[in-house]
């Protein structure tokens, strides 16, 4: 796939070289197009080495016309991507207006065009900015985001350049093209997030799970060209694009979701943190305070990674053991109780595990096991794809592997 990657001046312009790599993992060939203000957040050098080709800014640089006109890099475009995408950009692409070489483009382009904005939430969410936002989608153009979340300018709020991965997956699946990722045509089920359980009609009992494990995981298995269905418990995360995603509250609706959407899947993820036990009667109406103490009756809930592993046709199930303290030893006892492929351990409590954004973790299967550090969710669940990928085919059999040309991680 031919993209024409624009980048225009933001501060998330920074992610663009990672950007570049998320997109030749899947096989495209990358043309960079920068605005000049771009030029003052990320140097043309860096950018030039990831793509591998000279990056075109210029609409007046006469060699680089001669070798391809702006008119046929418009054409050569399978897809122009504009990542990140300010305010300003959707502006001169709402009015017509084409002063440099990416805005021609865009004009001369019949590829579809897609931008991940990137700008202050205050900017976003100014009506002139969603006026344009919406003549845009009107016309056909893929919007790709904004995340929600902590901006660059401090502030909270909806504005954040979606990360590069969740970007990736989108355009590939925008343009039915799923590129060459590691789980092209396999289905992945994910559960992330908490569950409610209902105690009356304004009180439940829950977890401090955030979802952003279970999230990661998702996008990346899209990002891989796996087709996912995420069944999300409550959490306050943006939608990843490129992605099904079932919404429940309790354990009991999370185990029919994930029954539903469990036939024809090749991997199931269990990232949710279910309630194990649930209150055994909702009353129907708010309970009113009488005694000095009170108890409520708990019953357990079903398990639905083990239902999942038990299932005649199970598919390469992995579970999450969350634990405090031994955390080898009781995860493998998890991994062989509910006769799991794989099992993700890693540390709660304070200061790691639920509701930040980094985390470590160590893998452990039938006779191996694997240790990542460290770092951010997203990057861990990359990886923890990758890994779940490379043992899946181990068990299902080489030949159903699709044919790579995968770029190291370490390169
Ligand atoms: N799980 C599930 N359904 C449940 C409970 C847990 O699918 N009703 C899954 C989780 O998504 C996770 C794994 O099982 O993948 C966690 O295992 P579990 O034994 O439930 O862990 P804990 O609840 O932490 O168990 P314990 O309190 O016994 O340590």
């Amino acid at each position: 796939m031919n993209i024409v990657l624009g980048i225009t001046g933001g501060i998330a312009a920074y992610k663009a070289p990672d950007l570049v790599r998320r997109l030749r993992e899947r096989g495209a060939e990358i043309q960079i197009v920068m605005t000049a203000s771009a030029e003052e957040f990320v140097t043309g050098t860096a950018l030039q080495a990831v793509s591998g080709k000279p990056i075109r800014s210029n609409l007046w640089d006469k060699e680089a016309e001669a070798a391809m006109s702006h008119i046929e890099l418009a054409r050569w475009a399978d897809v122009v991507l504009i990542a990140p995408a300010t305010a300003e950009v959707m502006a001169r692409i709402v009015s017509g207006a084409a002063p440099d070489l990416l805005t021609t483009i865009c004009l001369a382009t019949e590829a579809p065009i897609a931008l991940a904005p990137a700008m202050n939430h205050v900017m976003w969410n100014n009506p002139a900015t969603q006026a344009n936002r919406a003549v845009l989608e009107e016309r056909g153009i893929h919007i790709v985001g904004p995340g929600i979340g902590s901006q660059a300018c401090g502030e909270e709020g909806a504005g954040r350049m979606l990360e590069p991965d969740a970007i990736a997956a989108t355009v590939f699946n925008l343009t039915g093209g799923k590129g060459q990722g590691l789980l092209e045509g396999r289905k992945v089920v994910v559960t992330a997030g908490p569950t409610r359980e209902a105690i009356d009609p304004v009180r439940y009992i829950t977890n401090r799970s955030s979802g952003k494990m279970g999230y990661g995981i998702a996008s990346a298995a899209a990002a891989q060209g796996a087709d996912v269905v995420l069944i999300s418990g409550p959490v306050n995360l943006p939608e990843p694009p490129g992605l099904e995603i079932i919404r429940v509250e309790s354990a009991k609706d999370m185990f029919v979701a994930t029954h539903e959407a469990i036939r024809g899947a090749d991997i199931f993820i269990a990232a949710a943190a279910v309630a194990d036990y649930r209150p055994s009667a909702i009353a129907n109406q708010k309970i009113k305070k009488h005694d000095e103490s009170m108890t409520l009756q708990l019953t357990r809930c079903p398990d639905i990674l083990a239902s999942v592993a038990a299932l005649d046709a199970a598919p390469f199930t992995i579970g999450f053991a969350a634990e405090t303290e031994k955390l080898a030893e009781y995860a493998r006892g998890k991994l062989e109780k509910k006769k799991l492929d794989m099992i993700v351990a890693n540390r709660v409590g304070q200061d790691c595990g639920f509701d930040r954004d980094d985390n470590a973790a160590t893998v452990l299967w039938n006779g191996g096991e694997r240790s990542f550090p460290t770092s951010s969710k997203v990057e861990l669940a990359r990886n923890l794809i990758e890994l779940a990928a490379e043992h899946f085919y181990a068990v299902r059999g080489p030949e159903t592997q699709p044919r790579l040309s995968i770029i190291s991680n370490n390169d």
